[in-house]
């Protein structure tokens, strides 16, 4: 895949530790669902990094009274993608617990694969806030997108992407699409099969973290 300066590949063995049991098919729901928050709590630490608005407090030791550099209140909202972003809410909220919750439903078409939009709730005043959107699979890259494009649309402008798995044609679509948006892929794979499917991948992630097949 080509190189993008907007795209970071995590490659840390704690993660990939993780991202080992995660695909493994034998891998309970309890357990899935543990690790899916896991993962994207070290990914949060590397893609709050940078960009999250900060403010200077005063704070009292036992000593001395010091400023210290705390992140704004109300700065962050967090979009997963329903459903299997869902389970990298909490992943985020573990970071970060003040964080809003904003909700975009995208289902892919089993014949195009192409997303198909049935939710949209955003936290009043969105549009000034530092956005991480979320979701495990980034497979043709068409949800993620079309995620994003929405959020342009109410006037998002600082937003960052957190995927789990990415294809290399996902994360080009995304990081091509929207060169302005940060892109955080905790592994990246080696393709797609005839029907999207991420390979090795772990399967539908959805039905893995809720149970639904
Ligand atoms: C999965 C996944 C992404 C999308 C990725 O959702 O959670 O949203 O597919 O595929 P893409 O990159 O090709 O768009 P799915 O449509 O299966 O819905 P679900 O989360 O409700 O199961
Ligand atoms: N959605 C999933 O849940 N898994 C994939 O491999 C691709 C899309």
């Amino acid at each position: 895949m080509k190189q993008y300066d907007n795209v970071m590949i995590f490659d840390h063995p704690l993660i990939r530790h993780k991202i080992a049991i995660l695909r493994d098919e034998r891998t309970s729901m309890k357990e899935f669902r543990e690790l899916v928050e896991e993962i994207t709590m070290l990914m949060t630490f590397e893609c709050l990094k940078d960009g999250v608005p900060t403010t200077e407090i005063e704070v009292k030791t036992p000593l001395e009274v010091c400023k210290q550099q705390v992140v704004k209140d109300d700065s962050i909202v967090i979009v997963p993608i329903l459903r299997a972003g869902l389970g990298m809410v909490n992943g985020v909220h573990r970071m970060f617990p003040s964080a809003k919750v904003g909700h975009i439903g995208m289902y892919r078409d089993e014949t195009t694969f192409q997303p198909q939009s049935y939710y949209c709730k955003l936290p009043c005043g969105i549009e000034d806030k530092f956005v991480v959107v979320v979701d495990p699979m980034l497979a043709t890259g068409g949800s993620a997108c079309d995620a994003i494009q929405l959020l342009k649309d109410k006037g998002c402008k600082n937003i960052r992407f957190m995927a789990i798995i990415g294809a290399p044609e996902g994360v080009s679509k995304v990081a091509e699409t929207h060169p302005d948006v940060n892109v955080y892929v905790s592994t990246l794979d080696r393709g797609l099969n005839e029907n999207c499917y991420i390979l090795p991948g772990l399967g539908d992630a959805g039905d893995r973290l809720f149970g639904t097949k």
